[in-house]
């Protein structure tokens, strides 16, 4: 059992994961939950994260803090998402180390497993082929950061665990037109398209590409399961554990959105990688399961983008 006098700290909490961590936190009955904005406490600061970790020295951390962004940004901005991410992921591990954290989760992704890897992914994969070059500087740090756990644990013995997440949606998501994930901008796309009678939806690409998608409440569930009774120096994936297509996902966000007209798929836009599914057979192993299902967690999200839809239009 998590203990309820602990203190937690949620690196990234304003995030769509590191809020949904906190929420579950919360709903735990949890009173000391720490957590800062990165204009309170600029993590890539070894100094300002030090002094942090002296006052609070917090018992178990969740490392959802990350410089995140979509492939647009990662090809723009490729020296801030290696340095931010390196900087944050240093600082928080030895701050936790020197200051007597009990246990720390690190977030890494799906995205930093080899181009190539075979389908379903394996956690043994990892570090086995070259990388996707788009995101290559991301996928570095994130993989400093799991071999920086394993390492503290074998030299130091902290308890330091690490985790692989698939595509994650849900509340908190960013709907932006352009710099949005798939769930979110067809979301966007579908319940525009109901409130300004369109008749037909474009999709980028086939639509053939099979992707994992889970709730983000799910993940942090998981991570929340993982940090209770999970202690092992290997990566964890965190996923559904099944995939479907961008069209079926199209197909089941308009129909849920209420949307009765054509769905267009634009083949000028690429597809990317033809599948990417998790092997979540380790997660499965520490007895964790979904609750929320695909089709429950897009009905969930289209309510709330409605939601935003309203304000941003009034
Ligand atoms: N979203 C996904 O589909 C997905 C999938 C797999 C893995 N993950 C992993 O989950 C983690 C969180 O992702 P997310 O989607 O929740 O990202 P997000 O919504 O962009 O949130 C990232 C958070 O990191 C904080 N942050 C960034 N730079 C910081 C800095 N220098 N100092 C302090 N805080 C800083 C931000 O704080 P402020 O808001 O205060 O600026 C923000 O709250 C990442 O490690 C990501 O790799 C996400």
């Amino acid at each position: 059992m998590l203990p309820e006098s602990a203190t937690y700290y949620v690196a990234g909490h304003r995030g769509m994961v590191g809020a949904a961590i906190h929420r579950a936190l919360q709903a735990k009955g949890f009173s000391n939950i720490l957590g800062k904005s990165s204009k309170e406490l600029d993590l890539r600061n070894p100094l300002a994260v030090q002094a942090f970790f002296a006052e609070h020295k917090p018992h178990y951390v969740f490392m959802a803090a990350a410089k995140v962004g979509g492939i647009g940004a990662n090809m723009s901005e490729p020296g801030s998402f290696i340095y931010d991410n390196l900087q944050i992921q240093n600082n928080i591990m030895e701050a936790a180390r020197i200051h007597g954290t009990k246990k720390l989760l690190f977030l890494g992704s799906s995205c930093i497993y080899p181009k190539l890897a075979p389908q379903p992914l394996k956690e043994e994969y990892l570090l086995t082929g070259p990388l996707e070059p788009t995101n290559e500087p991301y996928a570095v740090a994130k993989l400093a950061g799991i071999t920086m756990a394993k390492a503290y644990r074998k030299q130091y013995g902290c308890s330091y665990i690490s985790t692989l997440p698939c595509n994650i949606y849900g509340t908190g998501d960013n709907y932006h037109p352009f710099n949005s994930h798939v769930v979110g901008a067809l979301i966007r796309k579908f319940v525009t398209a109901v409130e300004q009678n369109a008749q037909e939806v474009e999709i980028w690409g086939t639509g053939s590409p099979l992707r994992e998608f889970l709730h983000c409440d799910d993940l942090a569930a998981a991570c929340l399961h993982l940090m209770e009774h999970y202690d092992g120096e290997d990566p964890v994936n965190i996923g559904s554990g099944t995939d479907l297509s961008i069209r079926a996902l199209a197909e089941t966000i308009a129909e849920l959105a209420g949307f009765k007209g054509a769905l267009s798929f634009n083949d000028q836009y690429p597809d990317g990688t033809p599948r990417k599914l998790l092997d979540i057979s380790r997660l499965k192993n520490t007895g964790w399961n979904q609750a929320i299902s695909l089709r429950e967690g897009l009905a969930r999200s289209i309510e709330e983008f409605k939601g935003i839809y309203a304000t941003e239009t009034a």
